[in-house]
């Protein structure tokens, strides 16, 4: 019996990096997984090598910025799997890399609709499905820059601390419901993500190297360990966690 075996569960972002991980590592484990993103080509093929290795997997094309393609979406999933039982808002992205005082009000809005607008969206329209379920879990992407600081993009850093405090009111406002509300902050983890936030930087090689020096530990991190994290969250080895932050960093937040 797999440690998600039955459920359904909802991925966002899921074509590529911690996304893609973490949707295979679910599928492994039972799960009926319902791959989310904006490059459908991507997602297609993470869905088929999940269906090709015994999985379940479906893709659905979904932008978390669009509040009716999310409940639509949702809902879509729910007729085809029959139930909502995990939803795991994961889709994000860095956004510009300027000192606050030179970034522009669209540069600004934009990694907050996707990382703030996008988890809000995707809980707003999880929830009643859940409710019918009795009872889920919400697993949301904030980051170690969602609890500390760093002389690096602004507007990630304030979207991850939102994303950090809305886990722990919707935790609370939906504990009576038996839905569980965590959130995960991974270190820095080897995904596109991080390679095109260092390319556009520099010297990625370089770059690396540096990241791998922040972590105690010696090195970044790669998908699978924040994978493991969420599957954690998803079963029910974690029926006594809610509004709790799941810090897989590699000892950087412990300096
Ligand atoms: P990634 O860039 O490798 O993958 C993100 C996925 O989200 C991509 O498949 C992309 O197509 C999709 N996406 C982007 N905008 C979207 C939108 N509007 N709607 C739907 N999908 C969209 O990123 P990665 O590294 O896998 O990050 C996943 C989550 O983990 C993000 O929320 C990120 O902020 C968070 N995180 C990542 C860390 C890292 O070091 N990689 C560290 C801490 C947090």
């Amino acid at each position: 019996m797999g440690r998600v075996e039955g459920k359904t569960i909802i991925v966002t972002g899921a074509a590529h990096g911690i996304g893609k991980a973490t949707a295979q590592r679910l599928a492994e484990e039972g799960a009926s997984v319902a791959i989310t993103d904006v490059d459908d080509e991507a997602g297609e093929a993470a869905v088929d090598a999940i269906n090709k290795n015994g999985g379940t997997a479906q893709y659905w094309s979904l932008d978390v910025t669009d509040e009716a393609a999310v409940e639509e979406v949702f809902a879509d999933v729910v007729d085809a799997f029959g139930s909502l039982d995990v939803l795991v808002n994961n889709a994000g992205i860095t956004g510009a890399d300027k000192p606050t005082h030179e970034l522009t009000k669209e540069e600004w809005n934009e990694v907050m609709d996707v990382n703030v607008n996008g988890v809000f969206y995707g809980t707003k329209h999880a929830v009643p499905h859940m409710q019918d379920a009795g009872g889920g879990s919400i697993i949301n992407l904030s980051s170690i820059y969602g609890i500390v600081g760093a002389e690096d993009i602004p507007p990630y850093h304030a979207s991850k601390g939102a994303v950090r405090t809305m886990t722990k009111t919707d935790a609370l406002n939906y504990a009576d419901d038996n839905i569980r509300v965590n959130s995960v902050h991974p270190g820095f983890i080897w995904t596109p993500l991080v390679e095109e936030f260092l390319r556009e930087q520099g010297d990625v090689e370089e770059g690396r190297k540096q990241l791998d020096a922040l972590h105690p530990i010696g090195h970044v991190g790669e998908p699978d360990d924040i994978a493991n994290g969420i599957l954690f969250l998803a079963s029910e080895e974690s029926k006594f966690m809610t509004g709790s932050e799941l810090v897989i960093d590699g000892g950087y937040t412990a300096k």
